[in-house]
């Protein structure tokens, strides 16, 4: 069956004097109808502009300069921008860790779910107020009826991510893209809405892009993680595969940061140095400067992508499979 979300190659620089600023390097990812992939790595990798890409919304100073990005099988890097309002909303949708980047603070709950209905033709202004009412109660809202009526600003953090999330899915999106969704919130409410999530996947059918530094959600909720390190997928496989056997030096490193590892008596260790800055290294793998399984060939050629058992990998000195 085709991939809800396929992306191949995909490449987006900073714009400017430097033609070699890349903040997305040759990226590819598909995501399965119903399928939960996580993708993770640390902070300034890519995650968040790899989200942006697949919707066209990179920030102005960010250019999309090559490869392929195909949503429901249609190509979205060439496409209008009338085109791309369509698909957004009902092809693919984003939440963010911040629900007012995507609510309006100006428009009650109720208002704004039923104009992403009528723009997209979903509804009639008849029924909105009742399909308004079905979407809050899909994401659990407590007392859907008074909330609807309310301003963004009058709801607490927790029920303000379940709006965002009930405004995203009003078009049935065959894919929800969840920019670390959870990280502003308490323990309890991040549990609860990872939960809604899952139940909604499985109750929609549609699949789940992740995007989170938790691993402990990974574990509990991915059916796939791909790895990202400086604007590329350095591993990826099925979570419990990858995540019992990390292959990429990189990916050990990050499971080596598992707080549970601290626990069992074992050092909290971050990964020693910075990612790379886009640009900065021209030759050889991008985490040589900071991988202990570096050599001479790692400093001067950047290694391919093998995929090898359901397991992609990019790097000349993989651990070997257990
Ligand atoms: N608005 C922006 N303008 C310029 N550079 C940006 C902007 N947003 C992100 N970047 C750069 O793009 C790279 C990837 O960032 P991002 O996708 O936000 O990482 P992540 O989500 O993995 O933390 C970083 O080097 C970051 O500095
Ligand atoms: S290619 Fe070399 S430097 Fe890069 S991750 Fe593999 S072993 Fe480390
Ligand atoms: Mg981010």
């Amino acid at each position: 069956m085709n991939p809800v979300l396929s992306i191949s190659d995909l490449r987006a620089r900073l714009r400017g004097p430097d033609p070699h600023a890349f903040v997305i390097d040759g990226l590819s990812l598909q995501v399965g109808r119903g399928e939960v992939v996580a993708l993770v790595g640390e902070s300034g990798s890519g995650k968040t502009m790899t989200a942006y890409s697949v919707l066209r919304l990179l920030p102005s100073a960010i250019q999309l300069v090559g490869g392929e990005i195909l949503l429901g099988g249609q190509d979205v890097v060439g496409m209008e921008a009338r085109q791309l309002r369509e698909v957004r909303g009902t092809l693919a949708s984003i939440i963010f860790q911040e629900p007012m980047t995507s609510l309006n603070p100006l428009m009650t709950i109720e208002r704004q779910i039923a104009e992403m209905l009528l723009t997209h033709g979903k509804t009639t202004r008849q029924t909105a107020p009742a399909r308004v009412i079905e979407l809050l109660e899909l994401v659990r809202m407590p007392d859907a009826r008074t909330r609807a009526r309310q301003y963004p600003h009058s709801l607490s953090g927790g029920l303000r991510q379940r709006a965002m999330i009930a405004l995203a899915l009003a078009c049935e999106p065959q894919i929800l893209i969840a920019d670390e969704p959870t990280t502003a919130l308490d323990v309890t409410i991040q549990q609860q809405v990872m939960k809604l999530l899952l139940d909604l996947r499985d109750q929609l059918g549609m699949a789940i892009l992740l995007i989170t530094h938790d691993l402990g959600v990974v574990a509990e909720v991915a059916d796939r993680v791909a790895v990202m390190y400086a604007g590329r997928i350095v591993e990826e496989g099925p979570v419990v595969d990858l995540l019992e056997a990390p292959r990429h030096p990189y990916t050990a490193g990050l499971l080596a940061c598992l707080p549970d590892v601290a626990e069992a008596g074992g050092r909290l260790v971050e990964i020693p140095g910075l990612p790379p800055k886009p640009g900065s290294i021209r030759e050889g793998c991008r985490f040589a400067p900071r991988c202990p399984s570096a050599t001479d060939l790692c400093t001067r050629v950047s290694p391919e992508t093998r995929i090898e058992a359901g397991r992609a990998i990019a790097c000349h000195h993989p651990r070997m499979p257990a």
